[in-house]
């Protein structure tokens, strides 16, 4: 069942303050003594937002933390090295949105024999219209789903991320974890189209929500065809943790592109009701540190409540065919 709640820029923002109040049973955070030392950390878009949240959550768990950015290099980095105290914190600029940079970065990853324990997918991007990435792509679809689709796909072979269903070098027994970062938003999202996959679509200010709400669903059930691939059914204990968020609503950069009239109304609504990237960063600490997130995978979490995503996300068979779509459409363009 289609939820309307988040399909337009009013809805998604009052549905946005009432996730925040609502009573739903919690996770607890996990405690500041449980320790990354030793671990090493990828966090997209880490130089703003939820990311450099994330990002010093992590590097105050003692993690070597890898921000991969497009923009904000150096300075990005020094914030986080100040506000964790941990000096392990290097910058990789990549452009998402571009996939010879994506080629480059995951060749740098390779190349230095990175082996990754966590890799948090977090940047996103809500252009106020319709733009195409150098590729053609509509821009959401290109860095909140294909991108992701892109990196993983190399990570996963070049067993920079262990694993053994692509990467033949398994850790089983200390399974290295993946998590997305989505949105409630892909709840009201209208179904996936997969005779028009990929084609490039025009939408305006009014429609934004709507195709946001459509590349977060794009990647919700890539989350859980990946988590259901890369651990085949009757394994027992997970090759690698994939898991998913919605952080709630989040005093971030991610409304930059709204229209000059609605920013007087954003600002201080954002400022005053939704939570700080320190706050809204917990539930992604909880899916790379709770021992029983290390247990299991295909959880999706909002906030701090483990529930299920959208019936769509789930379907097996709506992964498999968006997986294959993906692949052909990728191998069309020469990307893989
Ligand atoms: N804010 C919310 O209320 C909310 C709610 C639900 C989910 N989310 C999700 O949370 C995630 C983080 O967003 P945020 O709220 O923290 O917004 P944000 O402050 O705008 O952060 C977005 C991050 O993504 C990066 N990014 C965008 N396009 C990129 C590209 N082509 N290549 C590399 N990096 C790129 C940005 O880098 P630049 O600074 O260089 O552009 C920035 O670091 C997103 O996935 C978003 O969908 C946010």
């Amino acid at each position: 069942m289609v939820d309307r709640t988040h399909s337009n820029p009013f809805t998604a923002v009052l549905s946005g303050l009432l996730d925040q109040r609502s009573q739903e049973p919690k996770v607890g955070p996990v405690p500041p003594d449980s320790r990354l030392d030793g671990r090493t950390c990828l966090v997209t878009g880490a130089n703003s937002g939820l990311g450099k949240g994330i990002a010093i959550r992590l590097a105050k768990r003692g993690a070597h933390v890898i921000m991969a950015c497009r923009s904000g290099i150096p300075e990005a980095g020094e914030d986080v090295r100040v506000a964790s105290g941990n000096e392990n914190v290097e910058m990789i600029q990549v452009d998402l949105s571009d996939f010879d940079s994506i080629r480059a970065f995951c060749d740098e990853l390779r190349d230095r024999k990175v082996i990754l324990d966590v890799a948090v997918f977090n940047a996103g991007v809500v252009p106020v219209t319709s733009r195409k990435n150098k590729h053609g792509f509509e821009l959401m679809f290109a860095v909140n789903f294909l991108a992701k689709f892109v990196v993983l796909d190399r990570l996963l072979r070049d067993g920079v991320i262990p694993n053994a269903v692509y990467g033949n070098n398994s850790r089983a027994n200390d399974p290295p974890r993946i998590i997305f970062v989505s949105s409630e938003t892909h709840r009201s999202s209208m179904p996936i189209d997969f005779e028009t996959f990929g084609a490039p679509i025009e939408y305006g200010v009014a429609d934004g929500v709507k195709y946001y709400g459509l590349s977060k669903l794009h990647l919700t059930t890539y989350f859980h065809e990946l988590s259901r691939r890369l651990n085949p059914e009757g394994s027992v204990e997970p090759d690698v943790c994939v898991h998913a968020l919605c952080p709630g609503a989040v005093n971030s950069n991610m409304a930059r592109e709204a229209p000059a009239w609605l920013k007087p109304i954003l600002k201080p609504v954002m400022a005053l009701f939704f939570q700080s990237p320190e706050k809204a960063s917990i539930p992604a600490d909880y899916l790379v540190c709770s021992e029983e997130m290390g247990r299991k995978t295909g959880a999706y979490m909002h906030m701090m409540r483990v529930k299920e995503s959208s019936p769509a996300s789930m379907d097996p068979d709506n992964g498999a065919l968006l997986w294959s779509k993906t692949e052909a459409l990728l191998h069309e363009h020469d990307v893989l």
